[in-house]
């Protein structure tokens, strides 16, 4: 169900930030590592969370990344973050990164991923958010596919806290 409240426009929050592939980014296939693409996605995000709820947030969870095609040295890195979802302290935050040939101008999708923020106040305890205001049919299903997606990561949580009691 979409939040009936006033709220954010999911627009309001976008991040969009580009990068070159270096030699230090590099595996030994000449291709980039997940890790370095990882802290793109992280940063991008945070920086997303950070727009929408105006406090300080931290990664609650990284889930869903796919690593669809390989990125090559050289090559322009597009990473993109927008706000999908918001509970009460929570929110979820898609990103997708593209890869561009900088020769031909060729774009391909390469890997996407949902990670979750929290806001934190001063003493580091989780504070409420604004909610998002999703107004295109587009926007409106992410955030009813955030909405199950929350779902299935808290029943993960419960699932592994029973685990680890026992
Ligand atoms: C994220 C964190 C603040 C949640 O703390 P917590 O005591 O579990 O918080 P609560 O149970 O009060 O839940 C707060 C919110 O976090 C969400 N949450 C908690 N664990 C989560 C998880 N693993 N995945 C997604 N959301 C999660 C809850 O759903 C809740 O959202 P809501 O208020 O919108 O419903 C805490 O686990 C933490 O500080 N983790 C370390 C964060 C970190 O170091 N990140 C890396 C560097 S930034």
């Amino acid at each position: 169900m979409v939040q009936k409240s006033q709220g954010k426009p999911v627009k309001d929050s976008h991040v969009e930030v580009t990068h070159i592939v270096q030699p230090p980014d590099i595996n030994s296939l000449g291709t980039i590592f997940g890790g370095r693409v990882m802290e793109w996605i992280d940063l991008a995000a945070a920086a997303c969370a950070a727009r929408h709820a105006r406090r300080t947030c931290v990664t609650a969870s990284m889930d869903a990344v796919h690593f669809i095609s390989p990125i090559q040295l050289g090559e322009i890195v597009i990473v993109r973050a927008q706000i999908n979802y918001t509970h009460k302290t929570s929110m979820e935050i898609g990103v997708r990164v593209d890869a561009e040939n900088p020769l031909t101008g060729e774009h391909r999708h390469a890997v996407s991923a949902y990670l979750t923020f929290v806001a934190i106040d001063e003493q580091r305890r989780s504070i409420s958010v604004p909610p998002i205001l999703p107004k295109s049919r587009e926007e409106k299903r992410r955030f009813e596919e955030g909405e199950e997606r929350r779902a299935a990561r808290l029943a993960w949580k419960q699932r592994r806290g029973k685990q680890s009691a026992s």
